[in-house]
């Protein structure tokens, strides 16, 4: 493979939101961001991946996108992202911003124009497409709930198509001079000093323009999830991609990391290494295990060490021979991962600890998100008045339409919801954490006064100092290779509650074991070593023998020589 600037780095993932408050106003911003830049480097993360920013209404907190080239005067302006960029670039740190290529808002321009008539030539950049009998065109159902078309105002039967809120009308790919707006617009950015991008919803932009719907799927009104679609189709993406690529950020060597949904595995051959569409793609393997023929949150099972494992090794092994993929333990669109993957009596600093260390040395470009380096559990929300997410709202009628109590709906979101990886990040323990000296726009974790940054820089067991050594291990010199690219190999799969796999190349070799169990276990290690880190001081190797206490994990070195 050949290798590109970002391989061996570590990614931060910032919610600009929710990061840090400059101004008072209660909503995170572009100068706070800057503000705690020096933070940002003292992890080691050497690429940052910011949340839209730019002008939104704001009916998906800024995913729905009015002005591509505009930033949202909430978060701040271009002079500050040129800062951004600026002072990001004098401590090694690149930018990469989320571009949703696949729907606009409905304020932008284009659909403005769109809306005027069939005769403008904006028409044909989304979908209208007439129904019959006051019924729409086609029977699939939107990712947030409800048929995916909406009736355009003033005119009989006539709609047009949104696979997330109303707000958001999907483009359409297949034409020509939308691509090429796209390039432009791509290539703008990199001239300004952008690194790179995450792509939005990747694989919604293939459709079958006959609008022939599906057999209705498991929630049981007729409808079919869009998502399906997109899986029946997806063999259309590469092709769409490699086109933009081309004339984008291919010849420009940007970093590209892509939402891909339903990628079918025979796929990914077309979508990462040195030929794929992009430089790597989440790993969304245990997300989808949760979601699998599932209509909803209220159907969902809760994670768990074993989805999480059984989802990594499987992309692990996949990915390994065709590229890098992008390991993650949360995002935005997440619950924390600390609540939702472990147990009851480890969703605390401990339980962080482990799972940071099974999940950083995963083969790949890993991406941490903001609040998972300080170990942050799930918030606790008292009523539904207290949750913002357009999802979260939809999952919450969802359920009471399905029989679900308002409690009961509640406890659903309390396990679910994206909003958990929404609160603002806690930094110290003056008022509202110090994130604001406004009123916050969404309330803070339960335990913000406590489980801070400030408290944690203060200690050296904390999660937060132990990320940080996390980081520093995996770039510590021939092991950032062998990390990033070497081999993977799974361990032993028979015990739900281990995550035991080998990691070998550029000379080295390590075992990365995490021990979920409640008891203390020996691991047979494939040769003699000795421990690198360690997320509990109860660990200790004799010869080829690793002993671990509950709730921990280590990386072993496999000393040279001595494995077989
Ligand atoms: C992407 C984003 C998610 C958003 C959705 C629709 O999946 O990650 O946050 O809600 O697009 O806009
Ligand atoms: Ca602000």
């Amino acid at each position: 493979m050949h290798k590109a600037w970002w391989q061996g780095k570590v990614a931060y993932q910032i919610y600009p939101r929710s990061f840090k408050d400059s101004n008072g106003d209660g909503i995170g911003d572009l100068r706070g961001t800057i503000e705690k830049l020096p933070y940002i480097a003292s992890l080691g993360v050497e690429i940052l991946y910011l949340n839209p920013i730019f002008a939104s209404p704001g009916a998906d907190n800024g995913y729905d996108i009015s002005d591509y080239r505009k930033i949202n005067p909430q978060v701040g302006t271009l002079a500050d992202l040129d800062e951004l960029i600026a002072r990001a670039k004098e401590r090694g740190i690149s930018i990469i911003l989320d571009m949703v290529l696949s729907y606009t808002s409905c304020e932008h321009e284009l659909f403005k124009r769109a809306l005027l008539g069939r005769k403008a030539p904006e028409r044909d950049f989304y979908y209208f497409v007439r129904g019959s009998n006051g019924r729409p065109p086609d029977n699939l159902r939107s990712f947030f709930g409800g048929s995916v078309w909406e009736r355009v105002p003033g005119e009989e039967d006539l709609y047009y198509l949104h696979y997330f809120t109303k707000e958001q009308p999907e483009l359409n790919w297949y034409n020509e001079r939308l691509r090429e707006r796209m390039s432009d617009l791509i290539n703008w950015w990199l001239d300004r000093g952008i690194a790179g991008f995450r792509l939005d919803a990747i694989m919604n932009v293939v459709k079958d323009r006959t609008f022939p719907g599906l057999p209705p799927d498991e929630l049981g009104d007729g409808s079919c999830a869009a998502a399906r679609m997109n899986a029946k189709l997806a063999a259309q993406a590469p092709s769409l991609y490699q086109e933009l690529k081309k004339h984008s950020y291919g010849p420009r060597g940007a970093f590209t990391v892509a939402e891909a949904f339903g990628l079918n595995d025979n796929l990914l051959d077309q979508f990462i290494g040195d030929e794929g569409c992009f430089s790597t793609v989440f790993d969304f393997t245990a997300r989808e295990t949760i979601e699998k023929n599932r209509p909803g949150y209220y159907a969902y099972p809760k994670g768990t060490l074993k989805i999480y494992r059984d989802g990594n090794f499987h992309m692990q092994q996949l990915t390994s021979p065709l590229g890098l993929v992008a390991p993650i333990l949360e995002n935005h669109d997440e619950p924390r991962a600390v609540s939702f993957y472990l147990e009851e009596g480890q969703q605390n600093a401990q339980g962080a600890r482990a799972l940071g260390t099974v999940f950083m040395f995963l083969r790949g470009i890993p991406f941490i998100y903001q609040g998972q380096e300080l170990g942050l559990t799930n918030t606790h929300f008292d009523s539904i008045e207290e949750i913002d997410d357009v999802q979260s709202k939809n999952e919450y009628r969802n359920a009471t339409a399905h029989g679900f109590t308002k409690e009961q709906a509640l406890a659903i979101l309390n396990v679910h919801s994206r909003d958990h990886a929404r609160t603002p990040l806690p930094w110290d323990d003056s008022p509202h954490a110090g994130f604001t000296t406004g009123r916050p726009w969404l309330k803070l974790h339960q335990d913000a006064l406590s489980l801070n940054v400030a408290a944690q820089e203060q200690d050296p067991g904390s999660v937060l100092n132990y990320y940080r050594a996390l980081v520093a291990l995996r770039k510590r010199g021939a092991w950032q290779e062998c990390f990033c690219s070497g081999d993977f190999i799974p361990g032993s799969t028979a015990d739900d509650h281990v995550m035991h796999y080998l990691r070998k190349g550029a000379g080295k070799c390590a075992e990365i074991v995490g021990n979920f169990s409640t008891k203390e276990r020996v691991f047979e290690l494939s040769g003699e070593g000795r421990i690198l880190l360690c997320s509990i001081p109860e660990a200790r190797v004799e010869g080829r023998r690793l002993t671990l206490g509950a709730t921990g994990a280590a990386v072993v070195e496999i000393l040279p020589g001595r494995s077989s």
